[in-house]
């Protein structure tokens, strides 16, 4: 079981997740971010921490969310690490919890 991080995190990226994480589990892309399903010990300790509450235990995502399952575990695996926060992307507040944002990850 792991943590993972959804929709909501793209355009985003508040990166506040990242200074909880005892297992620096984050892994960083151009508008996203993924948590290793590796490495993440299944804290929840990032949960609050996300101003735009993109992050959710694997078992208690909604059907809609459940492709971000796959996108974590494969992203994890070629974007690099992340442990400490930086700015937020500069239209973070226009996109907090405009749905179905999946169309404009970059990858
Ligand atoms: Fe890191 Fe814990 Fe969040 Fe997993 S649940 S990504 S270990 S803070
Ligand atoms: Fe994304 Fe939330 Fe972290 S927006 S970068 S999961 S704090």
């Amino acid at each position: 079981m792991a943590f993972v991080v959804t929709d909501n995190c793209i355009q985003c990226k508040y990166t506040d997740c990242v200074a909880v994480c005892p297992a620096d589990a984050f892994y960083e892309g151009p508008n996203f971010m993924v948590i290793s399903p590796i490495e993440c010990i299944d804290c929840g300790l990032c949960v609050p921490e996300c101003d735009a509450q993109a992050i959710f235990q694997e078992d208690e995502l909604t059907p809609d969310q459940e492709v971000f399952i796959a996108l974590n575990e494969e992203l994890a695996e070629v974007w690099p690490n992340i442990t400490e926060v930086k700015p937020a992307l500069p239209e973070a507040e226009k996109w907090n919890g405009v749905p179905d944002k999946l169309d404009m990850l970059e990858k």
